[in-house]
């Protein structure tokens, strides 16, 4: 894959292996695990699994999620965008908006930036029908970002015995 998005203060690019110890930081930090099922990873191995599994995200369904890096530092921030999602609702699979960022960039307005421009390409791009996406129902930060982006809330649904709201919104350009 070598889509590049960029945004006014981001660069949403494909993840590498080279950003095995910046997913490392990213998800052992248990903040950042808190409505995730509080499972920080322990060793940099279960990093590298993670971004092998990106990899071949890219390969099989043509999208993933990308790496977000900061246009004026150069940073990694963390990641944002599409999968295709075929594990959390068990009634049917389809096209998630997600994203996670290292705690230091929290609070900057930067999941916002990078779902816009993540569904524009999802619709604009790859002209996919619907994308959803979920929040656990306490994550106020997580369920802000995707009223505000306009994701129609669509009811609840339980996961891993959390309750969830789950979101969709279909292709305006189709
Ligand atoms: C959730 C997360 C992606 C938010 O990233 P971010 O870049 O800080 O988000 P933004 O700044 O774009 O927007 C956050 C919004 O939530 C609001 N918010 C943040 N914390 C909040 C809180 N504790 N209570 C209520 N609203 C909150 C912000 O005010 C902002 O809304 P506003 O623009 O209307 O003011 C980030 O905290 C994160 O990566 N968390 C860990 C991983 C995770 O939980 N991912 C999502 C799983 S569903």
């Amino acid at each position: 894959m070598t889509i590049k998005l960029e945004t006014k203060r981001l660069i949403l690019r494909p993840v590498t292996e080279a950003d095995a110890n910046d997913f490392f930081e990213l998800d052992s930090n248990p903040k950042v695990h808190v409505f995730l099922g509080n499972q920080p990873v322990k060793t940099i191995s279960e990093s590298e699994a993670m971004i092998a599994n990106i990899l071949e995200q890219y390969k099989n369904n043509g999208l993933g999620r990308l790496a977000m890096v900061e246009k004026s530092t150069n940073a990694f921030i963390g990641w944002a965008g599409l999968k295709y999602e075929d594990q959390l609702r068990k009634e049917f699979n389809y096209y998630d908006l997600g994203y996670r960022l290292k705690e230091q960039f929290w609070g900057k307005g930067y999941a916002t930036e990078a779902s816009f421009a993540s569904l524009d390409y999802g619709f604009k791009d790859l002209k996919l029908k619907e994308i959803g996406a979920a929040a656990d129902v306490n994550h106020s930060a997580s369920n802000s970002i995707l009223k505000k982006i306009g994701m129609q809330p669509s009811g609840t649904f339980v996961y891993d015995d959390e309750l969830c709201n789950w979101y969709k919104l279909k292709n305006p350009y189709l």
